[in-house]
């Protein structure tokens, strides 16, 4: 990760490091700070106003100043010195790393900044029996010592004392915190939304212990923790014979249990949920709906200032292949979207991006541009798990950007978020978080790059994805030379077009192996429940999603409407995604739909081969672990490039029977 402790402290080895606190009282963050001076990077932290000749860094935490709570400004004098400001040690906790990735990156200059997202949030899949889902770097850095091949069944709790779920790796867990307090990263919740086993116990004695070890850390970072919640906890775990949300035995049990955990930690953010999605139990089950769900929630968390967040993923997952009318991407909406202003002041949706799951490509999901008296947060999926496994280098900010921008009559869909909600200050974005115990984080040590990329995407709007590749790179590999830092920046940002041209083309989505989510698959969803289908015959390819001859979904839309029903008028990237059309139909590019498919698919696996070429032409310039790392990652990159060009050219040229202009190998 960016923060190189053995070079900061030497680069900063001649300054002298000072604390003030006007009005404000000494808490867990400032008390972190003076140590992650004065015993992280051992520099000199003195009490009282500095005296010395030395190059002086003030850090003034005053409750007058007028800078927003999280907001902080960093002036730096001609002569050396620096003073960086807020109005809360958090404030002052993000400008004191702002600062130091201004030294690494040797632009230490004056500036103001305002967060741009109120949540800023990650969110953790991690389960109690050590693994991940859809985990590719690793066990979980928080829990599994008891060994990732023990499993438990599913809702079977044989005696395991806590300190057998709880890895107990608090350096690690530290050093995680450090790295998203020092871009910014302000709530995380702890564990997978799909919660088995002991997980349906972190909210009870003991494992709740365990749980407030790890969330002292994190709020010494001035991060919230959070904890995704089992709905049928109350039967599950507390012997009701019911988990109904209208029902009084499961508020009181709810409120009890909520309120010990507010005794044992006072600043506990709240509830994550999954319900009623992919067979998990939810609110549907007694005949409620999700605003009764999320704010029984909501109601017993509100006296101690907690909110629930409630994800919108759900959809039916039994689907027949063979009924046209069921679409997938109409679910979030067509069961949310009636319930707008009904969700209490700190009950938030979470909102995955598209209206599918997280493919190279989609649409905005048509709910974040519609709901008007909502909090929303808007979910992004930073582990690579259609993406390429944190195998395959897809250093993805340019696809979040351009979902987030997305336009709405609110403006983008980010300035959108805090306009439309009943409460400002809980909206944002989450991510699903992509680290685990391997050496370098995340598998792949380029993937470093998108959970660096994600928060610096929270925190500020204006800045471009090639910036922040810029930062990212600048800061890891600080001691390499200015070409390998452009070889690397430049396989970063060609890297997630790289990606989607190998893989389904033009929005259609799930082609991608079933089994695990690498590689292609072409049929492999096509006769399948989870309502994913491409629909490619002899004579063309795509749903067709219009109102007039489709599904409706482009109904959902109200302001795209006109442009998305229509294919001439539908961008060509999601052509796809909202038509089914012809292999001759012609793109705005000039290429037909299949000479498009065979080119990109041509290209994809060249612009990995070059990124071959150009890794190896760095080596010797950056550390040999991290030259290794990349280049046998990229060795399995290339052999799943070809794999997905050879299956998807050999699966259109089959059904179309069309080869390609340029006569190039296509396997019958
Ligand atoms: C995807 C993913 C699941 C996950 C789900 C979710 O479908 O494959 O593993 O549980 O998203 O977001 O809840």
């Amino acid at each position: 990760m960016w923060l190189n402790q053995a070079w900061l402290s030497q680069t900063l080895s001649n300054r002298v490091f000072h604390i003030e606190l006007i009005g404000v009282s000494e808490d867990a963050v400032s008390v972190r700070l003076r140590s992650e001076i004065a015993q992280w990077l051992h520099l000199p932290l003195v009490t009282s106003a500095p005296q010395s000749t030395q190059p002086t860094v003030t850090l003034v935490c005053d409750v007058r100043s007028c800078l927003d709570e999280e907001g902080f400004s960093i002036d730096v004098a001609q002569d050396g010195n620096v003073c960086i400001e807020s109005s809360s040690t958090r404030g002052l906790l993000y400008g004191f790393y702002a600062w130091l990735r201004d030294v690494g990156l040797k632009a230490e200059h004056s500036h103001t900044e305002i967060p741009d997202q109120k949540l800023r949030m990650i969110n953790q899949w991690d389960q109690a029996d050590g693994s991940v889902e859809r985990g590719y770097a690793g066990e979980s850095i928080f829990y599994g010592r008891w060994g990732s091949n023990v499993h438990a069944e599913f809702f079977d709790f044989p005696e395991r004392s806590a300190a057998d779920v709880f890895r107990g790796d608090i350096s690690r867990i530290r050093d995680y915190a450090r790295f998203l307090a020092s871009v910014g990263i302000n709530a995380i919740s702890l564990n997978n939304v799909n919660v088995r086993s002991y997980a349906t116990r972190f909210i009870v004695e003991p494992y709740l212990q365990r749980i407030a070890e790890i969330t002292r850390i994190f709020s010494s970072f001035g991060i919230k923790s959070f904890l995704s919640v089992n709905f049928a906890a109350p039967k599950v775990i507390g012997n009701l014979t019911t988990s109904d949300p209208c029902d009084k035995k499961v508020i009181a049990w709810w409120k009890k249990v909520v309120d010990h955990i507010y005794e044992v930690i006072p600043d506990f953010g709240g509830f994550v949920v999954k319900a009623d999605s992919e067979g998990e139990p939810g609110p549907y089950q007694y005949g409620r709906d999700h605003a009764d769900g999320a704010n029984l929630f909501a109601r017993v968390l509100a006296p101690h200032h907690g909110i629930v967040i409630w994800r919108a993923f759900v959809y039916n997952s039994h689907t027949d292949w063979r009924d046209r009318s069921v679409d997938r991407a109409r679910a979030a909406f067509d069961n949310f979207a009636a319930l707008d202003g009904k969700f209490d002041d700190n009950a938030v949706l979470q909102v995955k991006f598209g209206p599918i799951d997280f493919q190279t490509r989609e649409p905005l999901s048509p709910l974040l541009a519609r709901m008007q008296k909502t909090n929303l947060i808007m979910e992004f999926e930073i582990t690579a798990e259609y993406l390429g496994h944190q195998i395959d280098v897809n250093y993805v900010l340019p696809q979040w950007i351009g979902m987030a921008s997305w336009q709405s009559p609110e403006g983008s869909i980010r300035e959108r978020l805090p306009r439309v909600a009943r409460q400002p200050q809980f909206t944002g974005f989450a991510a699903i978080s992509n680290v685990g115990m391997d050496e370098n984080w995340t598998g792949n040590t380029l993937a470093q790059a998108n959970l660096y990329g994600y928060a610096r995407f929270c925190w500020s709007k204006s800045l471009t994805s090639q910036e922040i590749a810029h930062e990212w790179v600048g800061l890891s590999f600080e001691n390499s030379t200015t070409a390998t830092k452009q070889v690397i920046e430049s396989i970063l940002n060609r890297s997630n077009k790289a990606y989607e041209d190998y893989c389904a083309p033009l929005g259609v989505g799930f082609m991608v192996n079933r089994n695990g989510h690498y590689g292609p698959g072409p049929d492999d969803y096509e006769f399948d429940r989870w309502g994913t289908y491409h629909y490619a015959d002899r004579d063309g390819v795509g749903v067709d999603r219009t109102s007039a001859t489709g599904t409706g979904f482009v109904g959902q839309y109200p302001s795209l409407y006109s442009s998305l029903e229509k294919p001439e008028t539908t961008p060509d990237e999601l052509l796809l995604f909202f038509h089914h059309v012809n292999y001759t139909y012609r793109l705005h590019s000039g290429e037909t739909v299949i000479q498009h498919i065979y080119n990109t698919h041509f290209a994809g696996v060249e612009e990995v081969e070059k990124f071959v070429d150009e890794w190896n032409s760095i080596q010797g310039d950056i550390e040999p672990l991290d030259w290794e790392n990349v280049a046998e990652r990229l060795r399995r990159q290339k052999a799943n490039a070809i794999n997905w060009r050879d299956q998807i050219n050999t699966f259109f040229w089959r059904l179309s029977g069309i080869a390609d202009e340029q006569g190039r190998s296509l396997y019958s």
